[in-house]
Parts: structure tokens; sequence; C-alpha cells
């Protein structure tokens, strides 16, 4: 088997790779702590191409596929999460999304501001009620002949007040389940849309994450993503590649966390010598080496099946559920090989334990995926 990467790949890694430590690491503490969005950042991400990398150049996008996709959230994520996340939701959420299942109108109106960065997207499905269960949609979208009404709550969105445009799932008919779910594009300042809270965060802080309220929010007809009653399947198949994303997320998570440690093991001297000449901690580096090695074969392998045109539910939600844990772990170990400097921010290994956690709960908590990997295992 040949895994390897092309020249162009590996320039898109290392282009990440720059960025992130030249932009993203200066302020990152700061930016985490006050909970600030990384504006001039998101900008410069989009004039790079990077939130909109796997749209077509005829939409204004880079024209990748979803291994470099895949490199470049890595790196991103190694640094700085609240900035990878942006570019997770826009690339696989919105732009995905839309480039799938849009008409040529509305990529012409939408996807081409938001390939390039001028615009930013969220993707809004998640309710007080309809976290997991995604098919209990309680906002309503009322068929009033050229447009819809629509009514509700969104919670926990990422890009909540950053965004340009919102996705959002709604249901026209109750009776119908979720083949009575659309999907519509919402313009933010639109008469009815509020924005609401901004979450106070554990991890991810410099992302914005937001409530938002529609009240009789006029969204035209045209506005509606595919056919009536296609919105659950939407969801599901944009969030089926928006899972890979956030595995690759997590993976950089524990990748930053081990190289960190790793680094830091090599200078910190107990007992009369490096910490990492003692097997206490080297069997932790060989164990972080190893789990991160096999969670990036299957966030390759996700990204691959779907480059190749393969089905990658499976492969998609094996690779997040899996890569989580990983980045979980990882940096609770990167954490206990710095002791009590673990435990400060300045070393970024709490930073990244703490931003760890949301990628086993987003785009569907680990328990989702099992479900989505299970039924697929017993499907035939
Ligand atoms: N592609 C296409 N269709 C799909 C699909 C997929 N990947 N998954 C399900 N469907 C279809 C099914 O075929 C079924 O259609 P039919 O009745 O026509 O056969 C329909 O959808 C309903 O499917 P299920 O019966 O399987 O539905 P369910 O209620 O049992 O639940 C679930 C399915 C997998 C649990 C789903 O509800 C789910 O994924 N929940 C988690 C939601 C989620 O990930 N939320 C995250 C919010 S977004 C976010 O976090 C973004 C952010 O800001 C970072």
């Amino acid at each position: 088997m040949d895994f390897k990467l092309t020249e162009e790949h590996l320039m898109i890694r290392d282009a990440a790779r720059d960025f992130a430590k030249n932009e993203l690491l200066p302020g990152v503490i700061e930016r985490d702590e006050k909970q600030l969005f990384p504006t001039e950042q998101v900008k410069k991400m989009g004039e790079l191409g990077f939130l909109g990398m796997m749209v077509s150049p005829k939409y204004g996008g880079g024209g990748m596929d979803t291994v470099s996709y895949v490199l470049a959230m890595e790196e991103l994520s190694k640094i700085d999460a609240s900035a990878s996340v942006i570019v997770s939701v826009n690339n696989s959420l919105v732009c995905w999304g839309l480039e799938t299942f849009g008409t040529e109108e509305q990529k012409q109106k939408y996807l081409t501001k938001l390939a390039t960065g001028e615009s930013i997207g969220a993707f809004c499905l998640s309710e007080p009620e309809a976290g997991s269960d995604a098919t209990s949609q309680r906002t309503t979208a009322i068929d009033k002949g050229d447009h819809y009404v629509l009514n509700g709550t969104k919670n926990w969105i990422t890009n909540g007040n950053s965004a340009d445009y919102y996705l959002v799932i709604a249901q026209t008919d109750r009776e119908k389940k979720h083949k009575g779910i659309n999907a519509f594009i919402v313009e933010k300042g639109w008469e009815g849309f509020e924005v609401g809270p901004k979450e106070q965060k554990l991890g991810i802080r410099g992302s914005d994450t937001h409530t938002l309220n529609f009240n009789d929010v006029k969204v035209p007809k045209e506005n509606r993503i595919g056919a009536d009653g296609f919105g659950f399947t939407f969801a599901m198949k944009t969030l089926s590649g928006g899972r890979i994303g956030i595995a690759a997320q997590a993976l950089g998570i524990a990748s930053g966390a081990y190289e960190l440690a790793r680094e830091y093991s090599k200078i910190r001297k107990a007992f009369g010598t490096e910490i990492c000449n003692h097997q206490a901690i080297a069997f932790k580096l060989a164990d972080m080496y190893t789990e991160i090695a096999a969670a990036r074969h299957l966030v390759m392998q996700a990204a691959w099946d779907k480059d190749m045109g393969n089905n990658y539910d499976m492969s998609g939600a094996m690779a997040k559920l899996y890569a989580s844990k990983v980045a979980m772990d990882t940096s609770v170990e990167a954490v206990q090989i710095h002791g009590g400097n673990g435990y400060v921010k300045e070393y970024h290994v709490e930073r990244l334990m703490r931003d760890a956690k949301i990628t086993q709960i987003y785009e569907g908590t680990s328990e989702i995926q099992k479900i989505v990997i299970s039924r697929g295992l017993l499907r035939d």
C-alpha cells in the first residue's frame, strides 16, 4: 500500500503549518482567555484559500481534494482549534452542502462569497431539545406560497455571531417526521433573526458559539436547499463529511499535544536526567505516537473514501470516534508529562486538553458515531 502524499499535498500541509506557527500561535492564549474571535486570522485564511478548499474554482474555491483539507485541518488544529473549527464548518458543512445540493443561483449568490472567505457560514441544526436526536426539530418553517416563515431557536451554533449566511434546518410538516424537514439559507440581518447570547465555553473559546432566535423570519422559497422534504437528508449527508473535518481537528490537537510533550521531555530534568530518559515518560510518548498514527490512518482512509466517491458515512464516523478519543487521551497525558507546568496557560497543553473534549461532542457525540458505525455493520 502506498500512502505517499503528492507534492501538492505536502505544499498545502506546509502552508497550513507555516500559517499556524506565524499567524495563529501569536495571540492564541489571549484569544482563548478572553474568548476573542480570530477576525484578522480568519480574513487571512480566506485570502490563502483555507475557507473554501474543496470548492470548485468556478465558484472561487481551491478545487482541492479531501486529503488536502484534512492535512490543513491537522496543522491548523495543532496550534489553534478555535480557528480550525471555523475552517471546518465553513468548508465541510456550509460550502460542501451548498455546492453539492444548492441551485446555480444559490451558488452564484452565496457560495462564491463563502468559498473566498468574503463571507462566513454557519450550520444550524441543534436545538435545545434536538441535539443528538436531530429528527426532533422544533423550529418550524411554514410554507406560505412564495416564501416560508421561520420560527424557533437554534443552540450551540459555531460562527453564531460572525457568520453572514446560515444554513437552517426546520420542520415544515410535522406529520411527515424527518421527511417533512427542510434546509434554508438565511441571511444575517433579516427581520426577526436575532443572534442570542454567546456561550461561555470550556474549550475552543476563540470560536463564537451562540443561540439563534427566529421570530417570523420570512425566507424566500428560492432559499430552500433541494426539493421539499430534503432537509434531514441534507443535514445527514453534510454531517458525514463534516465528521472527517472534525476527526482531522482531533488528530491535530493530539499531534500538537504530543509534539509539545516530546519537546518538553527532552529539556526538563528530574532525578539527574532529562525526563524522556525515564521509561515512565518514554512509554507514554510511545503510546501517544502509536495512537496518533492509528488515528491518522483512519482520518486518511475517510478522506480518501470521500475523494474516491466511496461511501464515507462509516469511515468518517470511525475516524471521528477514534481520533477524538486519542485527542482526549493524548492531551491529558501531555499535561501529565508537563507536571505543574502543564496546568498553566503558557505551556499550551492545558488549552489543547480543554479543546479536545468538544471533538467528542460536536457533529455527533461519540455515542452517535457508534450508532452510525454499528448500523453500517448490521445493515445487510
Ligand atoms: N445520508 C443520507 N441519509 C441518511 C443518513 C446519511 N448519512 N443518515 C440517515 N439518513 C436517512 C435515513 O436513511 C432515513 O431515511 P429513510 O427513512 O428515508 O430511510 C432518515 O435519514 C432517518 O434516519 P434514521 O432513522 O437513522 O434517524 P435516527 O433518528 O435514528 O438518527 C442519527 C440518526 C444518526 C442518530 C442522526 O440523528 C444524527 O446524526 N444525530 C446527530 C446530529 C449531529 O451530529 N448534530 C451535530 C450538530 S452540527 C454541529 O455540531 C456543527 C457545529 O457547529 C460544529
